[in-house]
């Protein structure tokens, strides 16, 4: 988005992290960037109280919603979903978008343009078996995201569904990249070629391909893919854990 000379606002929850990335950005692509601090793994008042003070005085015209946050192993819902990450994923994964759109929606609706990327993901399909909360809130995000398509379409205002399988982030352990479990630049890349033309999309072609595929499979098929996802992920994480004791 800064190599499009979009002046950016970094949203993030580590202040250090953030300063690092808005300096990098500025010197690279020469935008303006502003940052803020902001945690949303509750959905405290104050919390959206000041960032709506703090977003107040810009013109945003594109909101990417793209926190989020999963298990850490693909597991029955009683083994991989602890109490304290119920109510987190909740928020994060769905009221942060739900706040932010209702934040910044009616400011692009006064200017009539404005574009809401929201990063939901394949598991958000069809129900995901062993990723059962994870998939319920892309869910989540995917419907939402639909509606609001159908509700702000003629007004200017486009709203994306992006439906990504997996891809090489933190979110995996940065498993190494694959043509199927790509780094993120690469999605990113691919993803914001398709803005403005599609509004439900895995947002790259080899997931777009695999999700023809799945799609159209009875549940049976989409259920041994997560095992065998299942499988390979419990796999490279023994060898990380190998790794790291060495
Ligand atoms: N990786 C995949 O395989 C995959 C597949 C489909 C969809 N997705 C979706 O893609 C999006 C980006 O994920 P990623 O793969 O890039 O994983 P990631 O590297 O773990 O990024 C997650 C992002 O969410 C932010 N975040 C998490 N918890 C937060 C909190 N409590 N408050 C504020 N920010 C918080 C993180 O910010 P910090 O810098 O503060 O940590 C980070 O920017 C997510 O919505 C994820 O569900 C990922």
């Amino acid at each position: 988005m800064a190599a499009k000379k979009l002046n950016l606002i970094l949203i993030s929850r580590d202040p250090g992290l953030l300063m690092e990335l808005a300096r990098d950005t500025t010197n690279e692509f020469h935008v303006r960037t502003v940052t803020v601090q902001a945690d949303f793994s509750s959905d405290k008042k104050s919390l959206y109280d000041m960032l709506d003070s703090r977003l107040q005085c810009f013109d945003i015209v594109l909101l990417v919603n793209n926190v989020g946050t999963s298990h850490d192993t693909i597991d029955r819902f009683h083994v991989n979903t602890p109490d304290s990450l119920v109510s987190r994923m909740i928020h994060v994964n769905m009221m942060s978008m739900a706040k932010m759109t209702q934040m910044l929606l009616p400011g692009m609706l006064a200017r009539r343009r404005g574009v809401i990327i929201n990063v939901s993901s394949a598991f958000g399909r069809n129900p995901t078996p062993y990723l059962a909360l994870y998939g319920a809130t892309k869910s989540f995000v995917d419907f939402f995201s639909r509606a609001l398509q159908k509700e702000y379409g003629g007004y200017q205002i486009a709203v994306q569904s992006l439906t990504p399988y997996t891809l090489s982030t933190n979110m995996v352990k940065n498993a190494p990249p694959t043509t199927l479990l790509p780094p993120a630049d690469t999605y990113v890349c691919s993803a914001l070629s398709t803005v403005g033309i599609a509004s439900r999309t895995h947002g790259y072609l080899p997931h777009s391909i695999l999700g023809a595929i799945l799609d159209r499979s009875p549940s049976c098929v989409r259920l041994l893919c997560i095992k065998l996802f299942q499988y390979r992920a419990s796999k490279f994480m023994t060898r990380l854990q190998l790794q790291q004791r060495d």
